[in-house]
Parts: structure tokens; C-alpha cells; sequence
């Protein structure tokens, strides 16, 4: 049997990560079979049953499904665990190991293509949700300074501060509170307002002329915040299609062992920019 893989979504028609796999793929002369599945939360663990019988061995997992993925798995590491989500699904004999690169493939994208060097860095993380799950330990790891928490329902910046288990590092405000906390030097929106035509009220003196800003999102779904963080004077402001490369790369290695060039790869997607919903 050819040696399945898949993105599971919903939807998913718009995901990227077919052709960067393929790309990937070519990259080491492999031909590989990476396809997009759109399954309703229902009917999630029935079609990736039905993805391993077909031969399925490796999967991403994207929105809404991250949580359940994380659920479904024998086994997890360690900062899947920390996010309380999955994005990449290991075939572990008849189950399935689960581990989370998008946090990684953040850092990778700001500390390697942009050249930034996170340590110390007073850093806002704008929601709580999945998004924000999945970046928060990777950010941690990275060695930012302290990190504030602002999410629109106050409980869910809670739970997640207390998720991350670092007291001492992690706070968590209010957005009525966001006047009042200075300048940072991160800014990531990992708020998903913009799925719904909507940008969350932000104001200029949240950045400083050395201030990095990034959307988890491409495409028009970034639009809005980057326009703001330009405004409000940050020296850098990207999109989360760099970090889309760099987690696919991270899942590409767990799956074939061979980590690939991503250079080449967003600069192509870069170029020409389709305007798909967000980062999967
Ligand atoms: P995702 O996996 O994209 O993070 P999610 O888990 O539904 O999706 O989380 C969406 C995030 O965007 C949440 O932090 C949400 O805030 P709430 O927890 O208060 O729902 C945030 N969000 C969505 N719409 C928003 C808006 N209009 N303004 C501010 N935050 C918003």
C-alpha cells in the first residue's frame, strides 16, 4: 500500500499544504501522497480510521480539530501536550502518536528567517484559543521575557496561563487593560476576529520602533492587523505563512526523517500570495 498523508480540516479545500508537501517531497526525489480531507468534527475519527485502513501514516491536523486530535492519541509529546493540541499525527502501529510543531514553526520562522532573537523579549500573545495554545510554550522555550495573555473572555487567557504552568513568566490582562500596559517588544494576533470581518480595538502605544508584530493568519485574514501594527510604528510585521513552511517542515522530518529547505518554498508561496483563510 503507498504510504498515505493528509491534512484534516474543516474546510480544508484552501490549505496550502499539499503543495508545499509535494514540494518538500521533491526536494529528496520523493513522490508524496498528501491530500486534503475536509471531516466535520463528527466525523473526524471515523475518516481518519478510514485514512489509516487506505494506509495513512501521517497527518496534519488543522482547524477545528486540533483538540480532538489531541484527545484521540495513544501517546503525545511533550509540547502537544503543553498546548493541549495536535497538529501532526504519527501512525504508531493501529494508533496514533501526536506531537505539535506549530509553536516551533513560529520560532522558527521569526528566529531564523527574520533573524530575531526572542530572549528577554516582553511579548503580547492577543487570544487564548487554539491558535494561542499552540505558539504559547514554543515562545516560552524560546526564551522570551514575560508573557501577557489577553483574550476577549478573561477565563480563557486564564486557563491558558495556568496551562503553561509558569507563574513567575506568564500574566494575564484584561483588553480593557491594554492602555495601560506599555510597549512590546512581541506582538502576536492569535485571535481568530478577522475570520469574521472583525479587528480587535488595539491602540499605537502597544509597540516601539524595535516592536515585532505577527498574525498566525495569511492572506486577507491579516490584512487588518498588519496595517495596524505598520501604523502603530513596529519595525516588522509579518504574516504567518513563514511559520506555515516551517511547521510543515517539522511535520515533513517526524514523518521522513529528512528536514527540507523551506527557503525556496516561501518564496514561491510568497510570490504569488493565494488569499486562503489562515495558517494549516
Ligand atoms: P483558534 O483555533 O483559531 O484559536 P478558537 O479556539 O475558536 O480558534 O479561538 C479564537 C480566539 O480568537 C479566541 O481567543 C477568541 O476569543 P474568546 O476566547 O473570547 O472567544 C478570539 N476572538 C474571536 N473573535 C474575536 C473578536 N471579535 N475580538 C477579539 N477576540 C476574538
Amino acid at each position: 500500500m503507498t504510504p498515505q498523508f493528509a491534512v484534516f480540516g474543516h474546510p480544508v479545500a484552501h490549505s496550502l499544504s499539499p503543495h508545499i508537501h509535494a514540494r518538500f517531497g521533491r526536494q529528496f526525489g520523493l513522490d508524496v501522497d498528501y491530500h486534503a480531507i475536509d471531516a466535520a468534527p463528527a466525523d473526524f475519527v471515523r475518516m481518519l480510521g478510514e485514512f489509516r485502513d487506505g494506509g495513512g501514516i501521517g497527518a496534519n491536523v488543522t482547524l477545528p480539530l486540533k483538540e480532538a486530535a489531541f484527545a484521540l492519541c495513544r501517546s503525545q509529546g511533550e509540547r502537544a501536550r503543553r498546548a493541549g493540541a495536535v497538529n501532526t499525527l504519527i501512525r504508531d502501529g493501529k494508533d496514533w502518536h501526536g506531537e505539535n510543531t506549530d509553536g516551533i514553526g513560529l520560532v522558527n520562522d521569526l528566529a531564523g528567517r527574520h533573524g530575531l532573537d526572542l530572549r528577554e523579549w516582553r511579548t503580547l500573545l492577543l487570544g487564548a484559543g487554539g491558535a494561542a495554545r499552540g505558539v504559547a510554550p514554543a515562545l516560552l522555550d524560546a526564551g522570551i521575557g514575560e508573557l501577557t495573555i489577553v483574550n476577549r473572555t478573561p477565563a480563557r487567557a486564564d486557563a491558558l496561563a495556568d496551562a503553561l504552568g509558569e507563574p513567575a513568566r506568564v500574566l494575564t490582562r484584561c483588553w480593557a487593560d491594554l492602555p495601560r500596559l506599555g510597549d512590546f517588544d512581541l506582538i502576536v494576533n492569535a485571535t481568530s476576529a478577522a475570520h469574521a470581518g472583525v479587528m480587535p480595538e488595539l491602540h499605537g502605544g502597544l509597540a516601539n520602533r524595535r516592536s515585532a508584530a505577527v498574525d498566525l493568519g495569511y492572506g486577507e485574514v491579516a490584512i487588518g492587523f498588519l496595517a495596524w501594527a505598520r501604523a502603530a510604528g513596529c519595525l516588522i510585521a509579518v504574516n504567518g505563512l513563514g511559520m506555515l513552511v516551517e511547521q510543515a517542515a517539522e511535520s515533513f522530518r517526524l514523518w521522513h526523517g529528512q528536514r527540507p529547505d523551506t527557503d525556496p518554498v516561501f518564496a514561491e508561496l510568497q510570490a504569488r500570495q493565494r488569499v486562503p483563510r489562515t495558517a494549516d
